[in-house]
C-alpha cells in the first residue's frame, strides 16, 4: 500500500513566530546573518559561507553576472543560470571573478585616425563623455590618449578634425599602473583634480578607468562577499546531462560553488553528477544538490556527498509543477522535515549539511520563518527578478513599471535540462509560466530593507544569530481566520481622493 504522510503539509503563510525574551543587547545592529553554504565537520569551518542568508535562483530571468555582482556586494551568492551554452555561462562566471569594484572596463573607445564627428556619434550612442583612444579602438588596446569634453569645441573646430590632433596624448596623461588599489587611485584623482584615471599595464595597454564619481558608491560595502583573492564569490547551476563538459568549464572560470539544478533531486542522475565531481576534484569543488522535500530525499543526497541540499518542489511563484504533475509538498512542512533530518545526520556523522529553502518566499517575513524552521539560507527568484540588476526587460503596463519573469520550465526558457530526469528525451509540457512582476528598483535598497526586517524579527525571538534563531524560535500554526486578522481589517483604507464632508 502507498505511504501516507501524517498530517497536512503547510506553507509559510500558515505559520507565525511567537516572540521570546529579548535582552537589552538584542538589537538589530548586533545581529549577525552569517550562514554556512557548504558542509563542514563538527568543530571545523565551512569552506563557503555567506554574510546574508540569501541566494538568487538559477534562472535565466534572474541570475546573470550583473545580478551576481550586485548580490555579492550585499553579502549573498547568485547561482548563474545553466540554461545557456557552457561557453556563455563560463564567460558570465569569469566576468564576476574579473570584476573589480570601481575599476571600469572602458565602454567608449576609438582609434586616433577617426574624427570629431565620430567622437560626437560615440558620445550620443554610449552617453559617456570620456573616450579612450587606443591603437585598435578596443577597450584593452594600447592607450594613445583620452578625449573628454574639455578637448574640443564643436563651434570652433571642423567635424573632420582627426582625434589624434585634439586628444590629450598619453605622454600628458596622468595614469596609474596595474595593481593600483581603489584607494590609491582615488588619492591620485583627488591630488590631481581629475575626473577619471586610466589604469594601464606594463605595455601601455588600457585595463580600466577609475572615475571620481564612482568612489563613494564603492568604498563601503561592509557585507560584501569576497574570496581569498578579494574577488566576488559566485555560484553556478549545472545539470545532470552535460556535467562532464560544463563543470570543468565553470571551475576553470572560477565558480566558487556549483548547484545541480533540478525540480526533482532524489535521483540516480544527481548521484552520478556528484560522483563525477568527487572523482575529478575530490572535495575541492563544492556542489549542492536538490530539490527534495522529505527526509529520505535529504539523506540520499547527503550520503551521495552533496555540499548542501536544496528543498522545495512546486512552491515557486512561476511554478505549475503541482498542477501539471501532482508532485510537491507545502514548503514549510518540507523545510521542517528536512531540517530535522539534517540535525539527526549531524548528530550521527558529525557532518553538517546546510539546507536551502528554495521558492515560495512571498513576504520578507517568510525568510525569517524559513530560517526559524531550520533553513540555513533561502533561494529566491521572484524577489530578485523585480530589481534593476535582473537580466530582463523593464516594461510599462498601463502606467506601471514591471519586469519580465519566467520559469525555467516555461517554453520561453526553452525547456532546458531542469525538467528532465537526465536520461534521453526532452520535456514535452510546461512546468512554469511567463509573466510580469512589479518593478522594485535597485537590489541594494530592497535587500537592506528586507534584512532590517529579518534582523528585527530575530531580536523579537531573542536571537542574534541564525543558529540561535533555529534553537530559540517558537512557531505556531494559524487558522484561516487569523490570517485575515493578520492584515488590516475592519477599517476602510484611505483612497487617494476622499471628499471631506462638513
Ligand atoms: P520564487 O522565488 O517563488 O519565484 O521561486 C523560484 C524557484 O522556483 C526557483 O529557484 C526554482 O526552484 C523554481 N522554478 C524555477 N522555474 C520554475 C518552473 O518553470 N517551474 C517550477 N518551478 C520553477
Amino acid at each position: 500500500m502507498a505511504y501516507f504522510y501524517e498530517g497536512t503539509s503547510h506553507t509559510f503563510s500558515e505559520y507565525l513566530l511567537v516572540p521570546g525574551y529579548s535582552s537589552a543587547e538584542c538589537i538589530p545592529d548586533n545581529v549577525s546573518l552569517k550562514t554556512p553554504v557548504t558542509k563542514f565537520k563538527k568543530g571545523e569551518e565551512p569552506a563557503v559561507t555567506m554574510n546574508i542568508p540569501m541566494v538568487s535562483a538559477i534562472m535565466q530571468s534572474v541570475s546573470d553576472d550583473k545580478m551576481a555582482i550586485a548580490l555579492a556586494i550585499e553579502g549573498g551568492i547568485s547561482f548563474i543560470y545553466g540554461a545557456q551554452t557552457v561557453e556563455d555561462q563560463a564567460a558570465m562566471v569569469k566576468r564576476v571573478k574579473d570584476y573589480k569594484a570601481g575599476f571600469v572596463v572602458s565602454s567608449s573607445n576609438i582609434q586616433p585616425d577617426k574624427t570629431l564627428q565620430d567622437i560626437l556619434d560615440l558620445k550620443e550612442k554610449t552617453g559617456h563623455s570620456t573616450v579612450a583612444v587606443t591603437d585598435d579602438g578596443t577597450a584593452h588596446g594600447k592607450l594613445l590618449g583620452v578625449v573628454t569634453g574639455r578637448d574640443y569645441r564643436v563651434s570652433r573646430m571642423s567635424l573632420d578634425t582627426k582625434v589624434s590632433e585634439f586628444m590629450t596624448p598619453f605622454e600628458k596623461l596622468i595614469y596609474a599602473d596595474k595593481g593600483t588599489s581603489l584607494k590609491e587611485a582615488n588619492n591620485i584623482i583627488w591630488d590631481h583634480k581629475l575626473n577619471s584615471l586610466p589604469i594601464v599595464d606594463e605595455n601601455q595597454k588600457l585595463l580600466y578607468f577609475v572615475f571620481r564619481k564612482d568612489y563613494a558608491s564603492h568604498k563601503e560595502n561592509p557585507r560584501e562577499l569576497l574570496d581569498a583573492k578579494k574577488r566576488y564569490v559566485v555560484g553556478a547551476g549545472v545539470n545532470t546531462r552535460d556535467y562532464e563538459k560544463r563543470i570543468p568549464a565553470l571551475v576553470e572560470a572560477g565558480a566558487d560553488v556549483l548547484c545541480i539544478d533540478s525540480s526533482e533531486g532524489f535521483s540516480e542522475w544527481q548521484k552520478r553528477t556528484i560522483d563525477f565531481v568527487r572523482e575529478k576534484y575530490g572535495d575541492t569543488v563544492k556542489i549542492g544538490a536538490g530539490n527534495v522535500v522529505d527526509r529520505e530525499g535529504f539523506l540520499f543526497l547527503a550520503e551521495a556527498g552533496a555540499d548542501f541540499v536544496k528543498v522545495g518542489i512546486g512552491g515557486g511563484s512561476i511554478c505549475i509543477t503541482r498542477e501539471t504533475k501532482g508532485i510537491g509538498r507545502g514548503q514549510a512542512t518540507a523545510v521542517i522535515e528536512v531540517a530535522k533530518a539534517r540535525d539527526e545526520y549531524y548528530e550521527k556523522t558529525g557532518i553538517y549539511v546546510p539546507i536551502c529553502s528554495d521558492g515560495g518566499i512571498v513576504y520578507d517575513y517568510h525568510i525569517t520563518l524559513a530560517l526559524a524552521m531550520g533553513a540555513d539560507f533561502v533561494m529566491l527568484g521572484r524577489y530578485f527578478s523585480r530589481f534593476d540588476e535582473s537580466p530582463t526587460n523593464k516594461v510599462n503596463i498601463n502606467g506601471n513599471y514591471m519586469k519580465e519573469y519566467w520559469g525555467e520550465g516555461s517554453n520561453r526558457a526553452r525547456n532546458w535540462q531542469r525538467y528532465d530526469l537526465g536520461g534521453k528525451g526532452g520535456l514535452s509540457f510546461e512546468e512554469g509560466v511567463d509573466c510580469y512582476v512589479p518593478y522594485a528598483g535597485p537590489l541594494k535598497d530592497n535587500v537592506s530593507l528586507t534584512l532590517k526586517k529579518v534582523s528585527s524579527t530575530m531580536c523579537n525571538c531573542g536571537a542574534l544569530t541564525i543558529p540561535e534563531l533555529q534553537k530559540k524560535a517558537k512557531l505556531t500554526l494559524v487558522s484561516s481566520t487569523s490570517i485575515v486578522e493578520g492584515g488590516a481589517h475592519d477599517v476602510l483604507l484611505k483612497e487617494k481622493t476622499a471628499t471631506t464632508v462638513k
